[in-house]
């Protein structure tokens, strides 16, 4: 028996591709481009697992999510290779976030590490852990921009900035996909596109971007993550502009194929498209296949009953050209192909089991951590304590003690002893010579409504209504006003963030902020540690407390990273990737504005309240100094469509080796369109040693001076003033002038 040609290893991916597509009947096909949720109920889990695997042994299911263990990956491969008409493989896809049995930080903290190269190294541990499980395809990175904090997925993304978001886009990307080789999974940038502008921060509710909006700010990771080479993208199930993201031709073709130029395969959110007829978008699950197929969306992740089940129905009755189904198939199986999944379909389960808990993994997320946190405030070098002149440190707060917590949302295969806690991490740096006094103090109340993912996830921790708050406080003031120092730690439960994790307010939830006032009344210093993935209030804290350090969710090796820091191992140079705003009244509120009729005015806009941020983006101290000087260019006056290049020199003029995330802001004097006051166009991380000098550069060109006029509809770059400004935060005061003429 000859051998079929899609099994000649010497054709291109696209040839065998066409040989199988011709052997494919309609309903084969329609199977290709079907993905199926593998157990997402575990009271159901067994009913559900013989769905699924009936699925792919009749060829109905071409791919599956939600394995993540190499001996389930394993046998649902076999039952594709060995018992469906073609044998064609798999494609196990899953959340691989921030990590899958080694946690890293949670995305919104690798943003403020602000290091492309730090994020690159973290995604590809993760993705090295997730092959290793037999897992191909992360549904990460998300690119989607954040604005709104009540929002709880910012957790996930990069924060508010399209040229920061872009940058981080691109990292996870490199990370996740290297070469694609066997240590690497394909990257799906999600959620194209305006998911994080979902109205009021209620997720999944729509969003109205204008265009303006769209293409200079919502856009932009995702081009970065296309041109950083992403497989696939994942589509929003939200209405932008009236139109669900899913079922949307001129968002999934024209501008995602057509002008980012994405050739990979988009795959729906989960349930996405059978969503269309829910949010009376569709006639019916026939209407909803044949739209969103039509629209561009290549394969359906759906829980049952597919939408794309009916798309041979949906060709019978002319509603859809087989030729569509073709291409969306042909996507699919180059990915197949390209991954070496018809020659390599297994893992080695033995093998999986060393590679999830590789050392080295764990010193990698300790490090990243270490490189995202956030220096808030520091008075009076509050901080870094120096362990030789304490004697005891009180640790208060159940989120210093919760192993679960200090991951962050959005992992399922982690082993929580694994986790260092802020409380272990202190005890262990502080060892036998300063007594380590815990109090968890008061309850953190729980979500009103459960997390759907709670039920994954038994490893979560929930005190708040088991103990008695009063009684709490007060021990936890006792052992504050007993100690030296008083480690206080406050936040939000790693479930009150994440996806369906909305936010009415930004206050600490419970009596966090009572419980604090009551320990700062106690004359002890205090150190305040936050644990969240969105700003809250601290107008308490910053006017009373002398230090301030968001350290994020973690991760597995979390703790050490924030002992480290508060002793001074480590010397913080984490960045916010957002605005911090006073209050939750302040939301929306970003940097990167436009000028006002009353320019002099905009920081006086509220009468009840400073209509400044808590903390500017960019913002974050060192326990080092560094003073920016000789800011100069290339050349000071260049025409449109030129290039300069902005120099400035960047002094450690500490006695401490540091990182300083050096950033370049612009403001365009007059134009075609109102530009932002300040607009982030370059950054770069470097490590400058005490007392020691570095020269940074940044190219400015037409990438970083054009934009999207909503005057011409389309990209300008207008001759014009340019103000430049260089430094360590979007407040930056050492500033030039370019002239651009036309
Ligand atoms: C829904 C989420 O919106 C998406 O980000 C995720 O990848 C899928 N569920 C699959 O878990």
């Amino acid at each position: 028996m000859t051998v079929p040609a899609f099994r000649d290893p010497a054709l291109t991916p696209e040839q065998r591709a066409d040989d199988l597509l011709s052997r494919l009947t309609l309903e084969e096909k329609a199977g290709q481009i079907t993905q199926y949720f593998y157990v997402i109920d575990p009271e159901a889990a067994d009913e559900q697992a013989r769905v699924v695997e009936d699925a792919i042994r009749t060829g109905r299911a071409g791919s599956v999510l939600f394995v993540r263990d190499a001996s389930v990956a394993n046998r649902l491969q076999r039952i594709a290779i060995e018992e469906s008409r073609h044998g064609i493989p798999l494609l196990l896809g899953f959340d691989v976030i921030h990590g899958l049995r080694t946690i890293f930080p949670v995305p919104i903290a690798l943003a403020a590490t602000w290091s492309p190269e730090v994020i690159e190294r973290a995604q590809s541990v993760a993705a090295r852990e997730a092959r290793a499980v037999g897992i191909h395809w992360t549904f990460a990175p998300m690119v989607d921009i954040a604005r709104d904090p009540r929002w709880g997925r910012m957790v996930e993304g990069a924060g508010e900035d399209p040229v920061l978001g872009a940058a981080v886009a691109a990292a996870q990307v490199r990370g996740f996909q290297g070469d694609l080789s066997a240590e690497h999974v394909i990257a799906g940038p999600k959620h194209f596109a305006g998911y994080g502008a979902a109205r009021g921060g209620r997720d999944y509710d729509d969003a109205e971007i204008s265009d303006s909006e769209l293409w200079n700010v919502y856009l932009p990771p995702f081009q970065a993550a296309v041109d950083a080479g992403a497989g696939n993208v994942m589509s929003a199930y939200m209405d932008l502009n009236g139109v669900p993201a899913s079922g949307n031709n001129w968002l999934l073709t024209d501008v995602l194929r057509d002008h980012l130029g994405f050739d990979g395969f988009v795959v729906s959110d989960a349930d996405a498209v059978r969503s269309l007829r829910t949010q009376h978008f569709a006639r019916d699950l026939t209407d909803a296949g044949a739209r969103a197929l039509s629209a561009g969306l290549d394969m359906e992740m759906c829980m049952a009953d597919p939408a794309f089940g009916h798309l041979p129905e949906a060709v019978a009755a002319g509603r859809v050209a087989e030729a569509a189904i073709d291409t969306a198939v042909r996507r699919v199986l180059i990915a197949k192909l390209r991954m070496g999944l018809f020659e390599n379909p297994f893992t080695d389960e033995v093998a999986s089991t060393s590679v999830v808990t590789a050392p080295e993994h764990k010193a990698l997320a300790r490090a990243t951590a270490e490189q995202s946190l956030v220096l808030l405030k520091n008075d009076a070098q509050t901080l870094p304590l120096d362990a030789a002149r304490l004697a005891s440190v009180a640790v208060i707060g159940q989120l210093a003690a919760s192993k679960r917590d200090t991951l962050g949302p959005w992992v399922f295969d982690h082993d929580t002893e694994e986790v260092v806690t802020i409380l272990d991490g202190l005890r262990q740096r502080l060892g036998d010579s300063v007594a380590v006094e815990y109090a968890p103090g008061v309850g953190i109340p729980r979500r009103l409504v459960p997390s759907f993912f709670d039920n994954q996830d038994p490893s979560v921790e929930e005190t708040a209504d088991d103990h008695d708050d009063e009684a709490e406080l007060r021990r936890a003031v006792g052992v504050a006003e007993a100690s030296d120092v008083a480690v206080v730690v406050v936040g939000q439960r790693q479930n009150q963030a994440g996806e369906f994790a909305s936010a009415s307010t930004l206050d600490l939830p419970g009596r966090q902020v009572e419980q604090l006032e009551r320990i700062v009344a106690t004359g002890t210093p205090v150190v305040l540690v936050v644990m969240t993935g969105r700003p809250v209030d601290l107008r308490f804290a910053e006017k009373n407390v002398s230090a301030i350090l968001q350290v994020w969710y973690p991760g597995t090796r979390g703790g050490e990273a924030v002992a480290a820091t508060i002793l001074g191992d480590v010397t913080p140079a984490g960045k916010l990737p957002f605005t911090w705003p006073r209050h939750v009244g302040h939301v929306p509120m970003i940097y990167s504005h436009n000028r006002t009729f009353k320019p002099a005015d905009q920081g006086r806009r509220y009468w009840d309240e400073e209509s400044t941020p808590l903390y500017v983006f960019g913002h974050g101290l060192s326990y080092a100094r560094f003073e920016y000087s000789n800011l100069r260019l290339d050349a000071e006056r260049i025409r449109v469509g030129q290039s300069t290049v902005v120099t400035v020199d960047v002094s450690n003029v500490s006695t401490r080796d540091a990182d300083e995330v050096v950033q370049l802001y612009i403001h365009q004097r007059y134009g075609t369109s109102s530009r932002p006051l300040r607009q982030l166009v370059g950054f770069q991380r470097v490590t400058v040693e005490a007392g020691n000098m570095r020269t940074v550069r940044f190219p400015l060109g037409p990438d970083e001076l054009s934009y999207w006029s909503a005057a011409t509809r389309g990209r300008v770059q207008d001759a014009t003033t340019v103000d430049i400004w260089v430094g360590g935060s979007s407040a930056a005061d050492l500033g030039t002038v370019l002239e651009v003429t036309g």
